[in-house]
């Protein structure tokens, strides 16, 4: 079993690893951000580490040199993966070119996430990007395989189909003209871009490492491109995801680190390895989508956004009156139109709201006392069934009464 974590500059300690001897590089090395990078953890330690550079140049031959050590400890069926975000990337893709040989690049994966700062005068980044190579042309690579999505007609997908004798893809029938199943799919292959979401500063799995990457994209590129008890090699291993990721998935490992400090948080994380849970991926964004479809339905061809949780209101329209929002709500089925008004009002209170809007789906047929106060401030609009539905009414009984006349 080898799970060794190294301190050093990884060109040197690469030099003491045999050739042909590492299953899967991954390398997330500085990414020239031309800044220092500094977090403090939960226990308030500070780590850091440099990503100044005199020039790009120098920034290329720092990779250059250490890249073909990482080939030469490869073995013919490995890949590399070099992590990389839009400082560099164009330079590192040339370089890694020149280093496999183009034919060698077999994808550029996006990783995208979303965030919530500012920017000034270009677009939020919300991606970063991972090069993926291999040594030779036989390279191990394991297929994964994703749900397919809720607008896939799996119906057409569960069938068979086969070329016509006009090159056109039909359904295959039996003799008796029923259809033939394809028998169990196994989902969309995987493809190269991956939504991951970043560690939230809360995740029980940050441990205060600056540019630490969530343990769920390492475990899918060591499960893509390695085997049990494969060797996985990190040479600017920081805080050890890599390292934790190929423990968990019984794969062997060697980190490497400049920054003693990293070395020895790598070595705390493999010992006690924590991985938080991302509820909105395992549930799946539906688990998080609790407004009924009805509601969503009624209120889909308004410009709104939908609110998710709160009992008080559905959606926030996207037309601001001095600032401040209108919020939405739509009368339940069976729900009284004064206690959903009641809801709106005080959930639109909290939001500071400038108009509260009640969409009203059920014609009101209880008895009303002195006691039910309608709130004042909430209009109420009639959804558009009920409004077909009471004009169809209404003109029925206008028929009915003129009926009723001529036959007096
Ligand atoms: C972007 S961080 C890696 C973060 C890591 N993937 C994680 O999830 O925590 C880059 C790391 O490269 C290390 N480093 C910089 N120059 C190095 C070198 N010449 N050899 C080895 N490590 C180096 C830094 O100390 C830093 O920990």
């Amino acid at each position: 079993m080898t799970h060794q974590i190294l301190h050093g500059d990884c060109l040197f300690v690469l030099r003491e690893i045999p050739d042909d001897h590492i299953n899967l590089v991954y390398l997330d090395p500085p990414f020239f951000t031309q800044s220092k990078q500094s977090l403090k953890s939960k226990t308030m330690r500070e780590y850091s580490f440099t990503d100044t550079w005199e020039s790009m140049e120098r920034y290329i031959e720092f990779l250059r040199e250490r890249l073909y050590e990482m080939r030469r400890v490869m073995k013919d069926e490995s890949t590399i993966f070099f992590h990389c975000d839009r400082n560099a990337s164009h330079h590192i893709r040339v370089l890694l070119d020149d280093i496999f040989g183009y034919k060698r690049f077999l994808s550029e994966i996006i990783w995208t996430y979303r965030r919530w700062s500012n920017t000034s005068r270009s677009l939020l980044g919300s991606h970063q990007t991972i090069f993926m190579y291999s040594k030779t042309a036989n390279y191990t690579f394991n297929e994964i395989f994703q749900d397919y999505s809720e607008t896939t007609n799996l119906d057409q997908i569960l069938q068979r189909r086969e070329r016509n004798k006009h090159g056109k893809s039909v359904y295959v029938t039996d003799s008796e003209g029923r259809i033939v199943l394809n028998g169990p799919k196994k989902g969309v292959p995987l493809t190269d871009t991956w939504e991951i979401p970043f560690l939230n500063p809360k995740a029980r799995e940050r441990c205060g490492y600056p540019t630490q990457k969530p343990l769920q994209l390492l475990e899918r590129i060591i499960q893509l491109a390695t085997n049990e008890n494969d060797l996985v090699l990190d040479p600017f291993c920081g805080s050890g995801t890599t390292l934790v990721a190929a423990k968990l998935l019984h794969r062997n490992f060697i980190g490497i680190d400049s920054s003693i400090e990293a070395v020895e948080l790598s070595r705390q994380r493999v010992q006690n390895p924590i991985r938080s849970e991302s509820k909105l991926l395992e549930a799946g964004r539906e688990a998080y989508r609790n407004l009924p479809d009805d509601v969503i339905q009624i209120l889909r061809e308004s410009p709104v956004k939908f609110v998710q949780r709160n009992s008080g209101i559905d959606a926030i329209h996207n037309f601001f009156v001095g600032g401040k929002p209108v919020v939405l709500r739509v009368q339940r089925s069976g729900e009284d139109l004064t206690e959903a008004a009641k809801k709106l009002q005080q959930a639109g209170r909290k939001k500071d709201a400038a108009m509260l809007l009640l969409i009203r789906t059920e014609q009101d047929k209880r008895q009303h006392t002195f006691l039910d106060v309608f709130p004042a401030d909430v209009h109420v609009i009639d959804s558009l069934a009920l409004s077909v539905q009471s004009s169809i009414e209404n003109l029925l009984q206008t028929e009915l009464s003129e009926f009723a006349k001529g036959n007096a």
